[in-house]
């Protein structure tokens, strides 16, 4: 029998008798059915249109908390500072003397958490703020946590050297080089487009800390072929990270394709990983489950408080990941998802992917998918598009808060959580928005959009 060697093995490897039985079944077969599956995973969520599969199982919720969070992890622990953002409406003189309103923020960094989220009440609107953008001075934001995971992963079955690819000003690219460098993997960069005149941003950084090769567009557009011949051009074995990931659920069986001989397996081969564009793959969901654990403890967020929880969407695993962990936890919180870079179709097909996935790789009943609010951006345009007024906007909240955003993703969160903070008000749920980092991204901006600063 063969064995995949791990440098680190998990603190325990205990597996989990479970059984499943997958049925296709309409939210009213289910809501009526609901007490029968107890004892089951908790499902807290209110029913839509993406409801499709529930599939039953004896596992209960913190078994399979524990079968995705059963694991080594990057960050040594889920710890992120919390800020609250008090939003005022000021009434404005615009163009030709019409009356408008703007908002203006501030920013309480100690704000009381646990009960008193429930207790505080106050006449301004606000909305707390998940700091994920402190964590780390590169990998930072959902980068850090969509990596919590993935490196031990490429750590234990002895990756050499990892291939991913982005745009130009890709944060996840740099990401990947920094966090690989720190481990000694050797980062191999895929970056759309040519090389700039000056390179500025993530895109220095990509430079800085791995191997970077520019791609054109055309070529580019098949991202998944161009990865793959990348990967095999390395020389060594070639895997993806999901191979990995089912190769760790079911090491007892060796069923995966990819251990092919022992010597693949051996210390001093080459074995390179294949990472999607954006780590859009399921091994990034686990350190977002994992932050979702984290917040929901009763000093923190809690677990009875309904929240509505705004984060933006590239890929969309950011929010799956949320709202994953909220499913799991039987929590009341809503996760909205700012829709950035496709239909709400696209987000709902990769939703349904990234779930699958999952509950192939750990092992896991199906759960329903539907789990996000996909909602279009304020002022909808093409991904990358910066419109006029938005620099400006975050220069205005970088100075009355001390938070940096950007105006592709982050402003898009936190224009958003604004908006919704005003409902709050009026008796809606508390608002939430995660910090999805990305502050380098100005830089490169500041390069495309001269006439803007
Ligand atoms: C700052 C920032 N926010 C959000 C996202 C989108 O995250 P996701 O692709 O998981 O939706 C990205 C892309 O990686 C990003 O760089």
């Amino acid at each position: 029998m063969k064995i995949i060697f791990q440098r680190n093995p998990p603190i325990s490897s205990v597996r989990h008798e479970f059984h499943s039985a997958c049925t296709s079944i309409t939210p009213q077969f289910w809501l009526s059915n609901l007490n029968s599956f107890h004892n089951s995973l908790s499902i807290n969520l209110k029913v839509n249109a993406g409801f499709q599969v529930i599939c039953s199982s004896n596992l209960s919720s913190e078994e399979i908390m524990l079968k995705i969070l059963n694991r080594r992890w990057t960050l040594m622990n889920p710890d992120t500072k919390i800020h609250q953002i008090k939003v005022s409406s000021l009434q404005t003189q615009q163009n030709f003397g019409s009356l408008g309103k703007k908002n203006t923020y501030s920013n309480n960094p100690h704000p009381s958490l646990g009960e008193n989220i429930r207790k505080w009440h106050d006449d301004e609107s606000s909305f707390y703020i998940v700091r994920d953008d402190l964590l780390h001075p590169l990998v930072n934001g959902n980068k850090a946590r969509k990596l919590d995971a993935l490196i031990p992963l490429v750590e234990d079955h002895l990756g050499t050297d990892v291939v991913t690819c982005g745009g130009c000003q890709s944060a996840h690219a740099a990401a990947v080089a920094v966090s690989c460098a720190e481990r000694g993997l050797k980062a191999h960069l895929l970056l759309r487009g040519e090389q700039p005149q000056i390179l500025t941003g993530y895109n220095l950084i990509s430079m800085l800390y791995g191997s970077v090769t520019y791609v054109p567009r055309s070529i580019y557009a098949n991202r998944e072929e161009l990865l793959s011949s990348h990967a095999n051009s390395i020389g060594g074995s070639v895997v993806s990270l999901d191979d990995l990931l089912k190769a760790s659920s079911n090491h007892n069986s060796m069923k995966s394709n990819f251990i092919d001989t022992e010597k693949e397996w051996s210390s001093n081969s080459k074995k390179t990983i294949i990472i999607n564009e954006g780590a859009g793959d399921a091994i990034a969901l686990p350190g977002l489950i994992r932050l979702v654990q984290y917040l929901s403890q009763d000093h923190i967020l809690g677990k009875d408080q309904p929240l509505k929880i705004i984060v933006d969407a590239g890929t969309g695993t950011t929010a799956v990941g949320l709202g994953i962990g909220v499913l799991c936890l039987g929590l009341p919180w809503e996760v909205t998802a700012v829709m950035l870079a496709d239909t709400t179709e696209g987000y709902k097909k990769k939703e349904q992917s990234l779930i699958s996935e999952l509950c192939r790789c750990f092992d896991l009943p199906m759960m329903h998918t539907g789990i996000v609010n996909w909602v279009e951006r304020q002022h909808p345009r093409k991904f990358g598009n910066v419109l006029k007024g938005e620099i400006e906007a975050c220069q205005q909240i970088a100075q009355e808060t001390g938070v940096l955003v950007d105006p592709i993703y982050t402003l898009a969160g936190w224009e958003l959580a604004s908006q919704l903070s005003q409902e709050e008000r009026k008796g809606g749920a508390k608002v939430v928005m995660l910090h999805t980092g990305g502050t380098l991204g100005m830089f490169g901006l500041a390069q495309r959009y001269k006439s803007y600063f």
